[in-house]
């Protein structure tokens, strides 16, 4: 990032899927900060600063006594609300001992957090979640897939600004032949930007011809918005060919897939995938397909990504890009990024 800029923090972030948090604390960096997950008794969801302010112990090696989370070296204690609660040593717990407490939502398969100034945090500045099918009663969510990436974060946005990629780096799998040459439609909003592409008449790709069941033409839109600074959503929507002697036009299937996208450390990245679907919904194999898939698709996009970090680490500065014409998604996509940075930055937020 450019003027040393690393990510707007005042934004809601996915930390974890709803089901990784416990009553057992789980560490997990948050824009190159210790952060400590765990839930209440009553299921609420916490976050803590990581490191106990005393002597630095990881929160993450403590216990819950009650909800109260108990360093494990001296046992001090601290509430759900990151206040200090009990010293053992001393009758007074100081508020210099108080640690800070992230404010987090449940909403989608997922723990959102807001690691900036906590009075900023409004819950309509998260993704429109109904509109991209997260809420939606028609789409059901089948797969979840947590990676933990070892690159810096805008590589990842990257990849996923630009689906020419498909065709090349996932040609053995969900690639869409011919997908990277056909026209990509691109609107924009004031956080968002969307990339979208139509095939028609096109021969459904092998993947899709094994989970849509069906071998016939068909007319395929698909493509992603970048939420930013977290979220991209995509959307695949297969109909039968308008040529189709029997049913033209008929829906085959729609597919909706989310990369959420969370910086943990400087190249340290957490890359939490989701995927739902509108059919079949009750069949276990199509959903083992999507797993599949899924890890397939992950592992492809992950070494690329790990790679490229590779030669960015060890290069003795940085090198030249250059810019294609298939990068016009990708370098809006920069500039919504660029943006949100350059409004904290100067305190306009
Ligand atoms: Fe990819």
């Amino acid at each position: 990032m450019p003027d040393g800029l690393f990510v707007a923090r005042n934004q809601w972030y996915v930390a974890a899927f709803r089901t990784e948090l416990t009553t057992t604390p789980l560490e997990r960096w948050i824009l190159d900060q210790p952060v400590v997950f765990y839930r209440c008794s009553n299921g609420t969801p916490v976050a803590l600063e990581g490191r106990c302010p005393h002597r630095g112990l990881p929160l993450s090696m403590g216990k819950l006594v009650g909800d109260d989370l108990q360093c494990r070296y001296h046992g001090v204690r601290f509430g759900p609300d990151g206040r200090c609660a009990h010293v053992p040593t001393q009758t007074m717990a100081p508020a210099a001992c108080d640690l800070k407490a992230y404010p987090l939502l449940e909403r989608g398969p997922w723990v959102w957090i807001w690691p900036g100034e906590s009075s900023a945090a409004a819950e309509d500045m998260l993704p429109p979640l109904y509109e991209i099918g997260l809420e939606d009663p028609a789409f059901e969510l089948c797969v979840e897939a947590y990676r933990q990436v070892s690159g810096r974060y805008m590589l990842l946005h990257d990849n996923l600004l630009d689906l020419s990629h498909l065709e090349y780096l996932h040609a053995s799998g969900i690639g869409a032949e011919g997908a990277a040459r056909v026209d990509e439609r691109r609107t924009h909003g004031e956080n968002w930007v969307c990339s979208e592409r139509h095939q028609t008449e096109t021969p459904c790709p092998p993947f899709f011809h094994a989970i849509l069941n069906y071998s016939g033409a068909v007319d395929r839109r698909f493509g992603m918005t970048c939420h930013v600074p977290c979220l991209h959503a995509g959307f695949d929507d297969f109909t039968r060919a308008r040529s189709d002697p029997d049913r033209p036009g008929e829906s085959l299937g729609r597919i909706r897939v989310y990369h959420a996208i969370t910086p943990g450390r400087r190249v340290e990245t957490h890359y939490f995938f989701a995927a739902a679907r509108d059919f079949a919904r009750s069949n276990a194999a199509l959903t083992q397909a999507m797993y599949a898939a899924t890890e397939q698709t992950l592992s492809e996009d992950i070494a690329a990504t790990e790679g490229i970090e590779r030669l960015l680490r060890d290069l003795p500065s940085p090198p030249r890009e250059v810019l294609l014409r298939a990068d016009a998604t990708c370098v809006q996509g920069r500039r919504l990024f660029e943006a949100l940075m350059r409004g904290e930055a100067a305190g306009g937020d």
